[in-house]
């Protein structure tokens, strides 16, 4: 059994983001990303910054090996991220801009990204992390020069440019209901009733192991976006730990993984549960969150870890 067969048999893909640098150059990484998810995520090459550096110009080189390897593996995608406030590129940052002029680079930026994989990308996050940590709207150099109609414009762009790929907000600290997960619904409803294009709430899923949310809110949240008529797809899993790393917050962190895991199954409307990275020799965990570190499926020698085998343990009983 594969995690690949696992989403298979329960039509939830297991995926993984993949940043291009390890793709190359390890093969027990490709591997494993080859063999055990049956769908694949860019960690950072159709960001604004890596793939868009100057106007009109475009770096499609990483982004273009993902798809082609996704696509020879038989791997769905979920593209990320066409609308964020990190990683743009210094075009955009220092550029001197009015609403029209903005509003016409972000629409050709997505155009051009959306329609270059059309059918081969079948779900994009196209407003990533638009809701700030007040659960108030972020004040992005989007919002500050388009004004707030710059989400709907680009679902609107993104629709346009591929009919058929389904359309996120993607967001992270919004996994169980409260403020910021309120606020985010509300704007989801907003769109919906104004007729935008969204089909889905991405919800990232970075967690700690010593602040995981809580289970019945995470469950609530799950049944309040399927009330609203959305998707809800898992989008960038980790659940990092504070050194040291011990067997028993390994095996902790298992029961994470498979009580989010066994949420999504039990919600009927989640459809994708995507890791953020193929094992923790190639994660942003270390790097971003001091003094944690292994929050993956596959350890530092790439090993199977026990979060691995929970996600495929004996068939469940939903608690
Ligand atoms: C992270 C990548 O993993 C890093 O490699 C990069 O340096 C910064 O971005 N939320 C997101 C992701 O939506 O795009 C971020 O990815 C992690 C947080």
């Amino acid at each position: 059994m594969t995690l690949r067969a696992l989403g298979e048999a329960e039509g939830i893909p297991v995926g993984a983001a993949v940043a291009a640098g390890p793709l190359q150059a390890n093969a027990r990484y490709w591997r494993i990303l080859g063999r055990e998810f049956g769908m694949v995520t860019c960690e950072n090459a159709m960001k604004m910054g890596p793939v868009h550096p100057a106007p009109g110009r475009w770096a499609f080189r990483d982004a273009d090996a993902i798809v082609a390897f996704a696509a020879r593996h038989g791997q769905g995608m979920r593209g990320h991220t066409l609308v964020w406030h990190n990683q743009l590129p210094r075009w955009i940052t220092g550029g001197r801009w009015i609403r029209t002029t903005l509003a016409r680079a972000l629409d050709r930026h997505i155009t051009t990204l959306v329609r270059r994989y059309r059918g081969r990308i079948g779900a994009w996050d196209v407003v990533n992390e638009a809701v700030d940590d007040h659960a108030r709207p972020r004040p992005t150099i989007w919002r500050r020069v388009i004004g707030p109609g710059y989400i709907e414009q680009a679902f609107r762009s993104a629709h346009a440019a591929d009919p058929d790929a389904l359309l996120f907000y993607n967001d992270y600290g919004a996994e169980a209901a409260g403020r910021k997960a309120d606020a985010i619904l509300r704007l989801a409803a907003g769109l919906l009733r104004r007729g935008v294009p969204l089909h889905g709430i991405g919800l990232q899923a970075h967690l700690a192991l010593d602040h995981l949310p809580r289970w019945d809110g995470v469950r609530t949240n799950l049944r309040r976006i399927r009330d609203l008529g959305l998707q809800v797809q898992v989008t960038e899993l980790d659940v990092r730990i504070r050194l040291p790393v011990t067997p028993a917050k390994l095996r902790a962190q298992a029961d994470a993984v498979r009580r989010l895991h066994d949420l999504c199954r039990e919600a009927g409307n989640c459809t994708a549960f995507v890791t953020w990275g193929v094992g923790d020799a190639a994660s942003w965990v270390p790097g971003f969150f001091k003094g944690y570190d292994a929050g993956l499926l596959f350890d530092r020698a790439w090993r199977a870890k026990p979060a691995y085998r929970a996600l495929l343990g004996p068939p469940r009983r939903m608690r």
